[in-house]
């Protein structure tokens, strides 16, 4: 089923497929909690009950963050990783996200659907996709797998 969103985007529920993988079991499975998130938020908004989730998402991002990222850093320290900076900042832009949708919607009692999954859909396609994927081969070489 394919959905839209208010600003006319097109979006549908996400499979995972080995294209997500950066060959790490952990950060594997990690990575599919956020797109647990996203299905969650595209089901809901299908079924027009979107701000039931918001809270739920909101703090699942917050969670994701603190747990998730520690475990790449840990790694990225662990195995000398040289995009170590330039990775955290990316991290930085997401927890600071996530604390803004907190405090809007802590604020309005609402937050809009396409403003958590446009985040969340563009940090699938940057960070997951792109970012991350730069320190599988340096993650496997190291053993870790
Ligand atoms: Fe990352």
């Amino acid at each position: 089923m394919v959905g839209f969103l208010k600003n006319g985007e097109k979006m549908a529920y996400i499979e995972w497929s080995d294209d997500f993988s950066v060959n790490v079991k952990e950060i594997d499975s990690q990575h599919r909690v956020l797109i647990d998130m996203i299905n969650m938020l595209y089901e809901a908004f299908i079924a027009e009950k979107g701000k039931d989730v918001h809270k739920k998402v909101i703090d699942g991002m917050i969670d994701y963050a603190r747990i998730h990222f520690e475990t790449e850093r840990k790694y990225m320290k662990q195995f000398n990783f040289p995009g170590y900076e330039e990775h955290n900042k990316e991290h930085e832009i997401f927890t600071q996200k996530a604390m803004e949708l907190q405090k809007q919607f802590n604020a309005a009692g609402f937050i809009l659907s396409s403003n958590i999954l446009n985040f969340l859909k563009d940090w699938l396609k940057n960070h997951i996709l792109g970012t991350d994927k730069k320190y599988s081969n340096h993650f496997n070489d190291n053993g870790l797998y």
